[in-house]
């Protein structure tokens, strides 16, 4: 039978079926930046990459740094060099981690990006590039202009939210400052800056109160195989701990301990999951993940640290939380207002569509189980709110779904629809 045509999607009978995921795209933007940045050759093996992954391969492009590609592997030679301006097109990473390396670059470069990248926040990109000593011009929005300059300086950054990405801008700024430049972060964030900086020799560690780095330092050339992303992974996670009869593995994933929490959530609920360390990548360590189907789940609360670990994760565990009897709460997970979309408008407008009860917060929402129903859903251009309610009608939390923009999973999971097809097969 088939599951998903055109953005229509059924339950499926069964689930099974081993899978290679595309590869991870925060790993991936710092791989390719840092390997630009590096002079090269660097080569940066990329599986599938995403429409994000190939704005930051344009924008270093644009910037001079010339890139070949011979069966999925990007190799990267020369330093950026002119000064441009950057359609970063739908990615956030990419324009917050190119600012930061441009602003220790004698360039002038201009960022934009596509109507959802300009509507969100970039004061807090501009802010951190001031104090180090760069020129920023912004109305708070893309577009953004950066007049980097050779040496910056080090300061010490306490970040007002808890993002890698704005991280990873102040520390690659810190890569042209003479001295230690210190990132303060208000709650727990992905560590792939500091794992691949340091594996290409910069000095930079995380510890328990910041990252510091010591500059001015530049990557060493490097050649990664960028392994499987687990926010991919969490897709296939939810749809088969909801299914009755599933069993999914997906091999070479990203098995980074900042990028699981997703998996210790799921347990939490009841979800049976199991990891195998394989090979690592690089610095990154690389696994296995198995999941399987058919046991109830139990509801959860999600706030403080979790809500930040499991951030662009939740959209699904939103539909693992209307599977549950009881009501589960999340809350303190605002930051997902400013994401790709009004990520909580957007569920729970979904979520409301499809049957399940629910209700608004201003920092999250309550969702219990409602009646499934077939429903329209509006993904407002957003990737993981596309994949969510997929999920959902695939795993039978809603009846059939339609979604108004079945390409956006472009983003982050070109192969998204096949595979789709590949487990309910
Ligand atoms: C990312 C960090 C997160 C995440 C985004 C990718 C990264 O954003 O939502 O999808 O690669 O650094 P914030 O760090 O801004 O929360």
């Amino acid at each position: 039978m088939t599951v998903a045509v055109d953005g229509l999607v059924r339950p499926a009978p069964r689930l099974r079926g081993r899978l290679e995921l595309p590869s991870d795209k925060s790993i991936g933007h710092r791989a390719l930046i840092f390997g630009g940045l590096s002079g090269g050759p660097a080569r940066v093996a990329l599986r599938e990459p995403g429409e994000d992954l190939l704005s930051t391969i344009d924008c270093l492009r644009a910037l001079g740094v010339s890139i070949t590609e011979r069966k999925g592997s990007f190799e990267l030679i020369g330093r950026p060099s002119r000064g441009a301006t950057l359609d970063c097109g739908n990615s956030g990473t990419t324009m917050r981690l190119l600012a930061g390396a441009v602003a220790g670059l004698p360039l002038r470069v201009t960022l934009t990006g596509d109507s959802s990248l300009r509507a969100r926040p970039m004061e807090r990109v501009a802010t951190v590039l001031r104090a180090a000593g760069a020129e920023v011009e912004t109305g708070g929005r893309a577009p953004l202009t950066v007049v980097g300059r050779d040496r910056l300086a080090a300061v010490t950054h306490r970040l007002p939210v808890a993002s890698a990405q704005l991280l990873g801008c102040a520390a690659l700024a810190g890569l042209a400052a003479e001295g230690e430049t210190r990132i303060e972060s208000p709650g727990p964030t992905r560590d792939h800056t500091e794992r691949l900086l340091a594996w290409a020799g910069v000095p930079i560690r995380r510890g328990r109160a910041a990252t510091i780095l010591r500059g001015p330092a530049r990557p060493r050339p490097f050649e990664l195989t960028v392994p499987g992303d687990p926010s991919a992974a969490a897709a296939w996670l939810v749809a088969a701990t909801l299914h009755p009869d599933a069993e999914l593995t997906m091999v070479r994933v990203s098995l980074n301990p900042t990028r699981l929490a997703i998996v210790s959530l799921l347990r939490r609920m009841g979800a049976d999951i199991s990891m195998i360390p394989t090979a690592d990548a690089g610095p990154e360590p690389v696994g296995e993940i198995c999941v399987r189907g058919g046991r109830p789940l139990r509801a959860v609360r999600v706030a403080g640290r979790e809500a930040s670990e499991v951030i662009d994760e939740l959209p699904l565990v939103a539909i693992a939380m209307a599977s549950c009897a009881e009501p589960s709460e999340l809350r303190d997970a605002a930051e997902l207002r400013v994401k790709e979309s009004d990520r909580i408008r957007a569920v729970v407008a979904g979520l409301l569509a499809i049957g399940a009860e629910v209700t608004e917060l201003s920092d999250g929402w309550r969702v219990g189980r409602g009646v499934p129903r077939a429903a329209s859903v509006a993904t407002h251009g957003d990737h993981r709110i596309a994949i969510a309610f997929a999920i959902a009608a695939l795993a039978g939390i809603a009846g059939e779904v339609e979604l108004d923009d079945p390409d956006c999973v472009a983003i982050s999971y070109p192969g998204f629809w096949s595979d789709l097809t590949t487990v309910s097969a």
